[in-house]
């Protein structure tokens, strides 16, 4: 079964370059810490496209079939990610990327994750 949400966080060079893994290994530890490993998936990926602009991550979520991307991710901003994003559903307007959302704007993100992270 699918999980609810997906991120894709690119590994390829140029995101690589400017600290991808350690956004990876962050955003493991964070989603491990806040007991999401069930409901949201990391998926390693390939260029998304974007370089220059990274550290990318995508965060689609399944059901609605949502895509929101965040550009120039810092290792630093990955637990308020987690906290208002994956828990709270509420996109970080100032992180989104420019070019997948220009006017930093984002689709109605529906509701926040279910429990057991919010009982
Ligand atoms: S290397 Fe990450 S978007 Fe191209």
């Amino acid at each position: 079964m699918q999980t609810p949400i997906q991120i894709f966080a690119c590994q390829n060079r140029t995101c690589r370059r400017d600290g991808s893994t350690q956004v990876l290994q962050a955003l493991k530890q964070e989603i491990a810490a806040q007991g999401m490993t069930e409901q949201v998936a990391i998926q390693e990926t390939g260029c998304l496209g974007q370089c220059g602009n990274g550290p990318m991550l995508m965060i689609l979520q399944s059901a609605a079939r949502q895509e929101i991307w965040y550009d120039r991710v810092q290792e630093r901003e990955v637990p308020l990610l987690v906290k208002q994003h994956l828990l709270e559903g509420k996109p970080l307007a100032d992180m989104l990327s420019r070019a997948k959302h220009p006017k930093r704007d984002f689709p109605v993100w529906t509701q926040p994750l279910p429990p057991p992270w919010h009982s």
